[in-house]
């Protein structure tokens, strides 16, 4: 076989065989086939699409490009949840202890990542003694036992990914659903899923900023999963703002335990209610999507939500005590108001400037190396639809800088103030099944 044929083939619209695919996944990812030759395929499919079986073709040549993670010694049907983007996302801080509260057995890979704010692991690590790196043994000892344990990143899970992903960068190819969609599914089937819940964001903090790009890419998505035998289903939510209040580390984690007293942010509770009910629904604890809803709605009522938090910190060995003493955490140096330079309604909150402004005070990670202040984030005072008067607080920055002008500016940059009242968009604007 020869690449030139298969790029001038798919060139002409035609569809690849399962041979063809992984000939290309498997030369790529080892070296014998070169970048240049790559781009020119990638810029084809980016032009001439993928049919389904192309895709699963495609996910599943780059799962086995690389380790994958067997996770059969845990008991049950293992549901992995995905969110493709958005800035300050606390659901899976919220969701892991909540499903297994209802006896879903979560199994989590979690990355650090690069972004706005740290990634889950960051989020757990501003909790005294939370150890992230536990052995495979260890890990589903816990998770069978508490139904429930986070392990940091390891293996060298789909390389072809990576190298793929870095080529598409640089070539003007990643706005593909069909590479988007195959590029996020095959993490999730490497990790071990058996089932797969999809957060999908729509708007202007997100990939897809209009709900016909988000279904495709949902649809694109769900189809690959049940293709490749993982039972998937996507949630399309909105990201015309951040979700819940907090963005920052530590200040997220607070936000998760309010969350998990029923005392969070509505948005919050709700999409975390929706993407939980899936998930206990697709691992087989409910018989419909509402009683799902219930048992979950039931166990935030009765405490056991908080509880399996507390377990789960404690048995990786955290201080459980920061859930009942939550300014046991890291805190900053100073808290800075954010006031309104006019009366109105606020209308929009561009996530990825208000991300920005988080990174800024040193909440996310600007290089792989670079270090996190656990403490700081910001506290959003005021949401979408929201009423405001001059000289009221927008936002409160919690920082460990004095000087912070920098950060305001990016923050009045991502208010948008109208004078007129403010409908506010719906939180979830479809769910796909097919
Ligand atoms: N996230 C991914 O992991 N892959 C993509 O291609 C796009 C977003
Ligand atoms: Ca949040």
């Amino acid at each position: 076989m020869r690449m030139v044929d298969v790029i001038s083939k798919k060139r002409n619209g035609e569809e690849l065989t399962k041979q063809e695919i992984n000939f290309v996944i498997e030369g790529y990812t080892n070296g014998t086939i070169p970048d240049y030759q790559m781009s020119a395929l990638a810029m084809a499919i980016y032009f001439k699409d993928m049919t389904t079986n192309e895709r699963v073709h495609l996910t599943m040549a780059m799962v086995e490009s690389g380790d994958q993670i067997d996770l059969s010694a845990i008991e049950g049907i293992k549901v992995d949840k995905h969110s493709t983007g958005g800035v300050g996302d606390t659901t899976t801080l919220i969701l892991a202890p909540l499903v297994a509260s209802v006896g879903v057995p979560v199994a989590k890979m979690s990355g650090r990542g690069l972004g706005h704010t740290g990634g889950t692991i960051d989020k757990l690590e501003s909790i005294k003694g939370f150890e992230v790196e536990l052995d495979g043994n260890t890990f589903s000892t816990l998770v069978n036992k508490n139904k429930i344990a986070v392990v940091g990143q390891s293996g060298n899970l789909t390389p072809a990914d990576k190298k793929l992903y870095g080529l598409r960068d640089v070539t003007a190819t990643v706005n593909s659903i069909p590479l988007i969609a195959s590029s996020i599914m095959s993490k999730k089937i490497a990790s071990g899923a058996d089932a797969i819940v999809l957060d999908v964001k729509m708007g202007s903090g997100a990939f897809m900023e209009d709900i016909e790009g988000a279904r495709e890419l949902a649809q694109a998505m769900v189809q690959i999963g049940n293709g490749a035998g993982r039972n998937t289903i996507a949630v399309i939510s909105d990201m015309n703002q951040p979700l819940g209040f907090a963005i920052g580390n530590a200040l997220e984690v607070k936000e998760a335990i309010d969350t998990l007293r029923g005392e969070g942010p509505a948005d919050l509770h709700e999409l975390c209610l929706t993407l939980g009910s899936q998930m206990v629904y697709l691992a087989g604890k409910a018989q419909t999507i509402e009683e799902a809803r219930e048992q979950l709605e039931a166990a935030i009522k009765s405490g056991a939500a908080i509880e399996k938090f507390k377990t789960f910190i404690a048995s990786q060995g955290g201080d459980a005590s920061v859930v009942d003493n939550p300014s046991e955490l890291p805190t900053a140096s100073y808290t800075i108001e954010v006031e309104a330079k006019e009366d109105g309604y606020i209308s929009e909150i561009v996530a990825n400037e208000i991300g920005i402004a988080a990174s800024i005070l040193g909440a996310g990670r600007t290089t792989k190396d670079s270090e996190i202040d656990l403490a700081v984030g910001l506290i959003l005072n005021k949401k979408v639809g929201d009423k405001v008067t001059k000289g009221e607080s927008l936002v409160t920055i919690h920082s460990n800088y004095e000087s912070v002008s920098d950060v305001i500016e990016k923050i009045y940059q991502s208010y948008k103030i109208r004078q007129k009242v403010v409908e506010t968009n719906p939180l979830v604007y479809d769910i796909i099944q097919e």
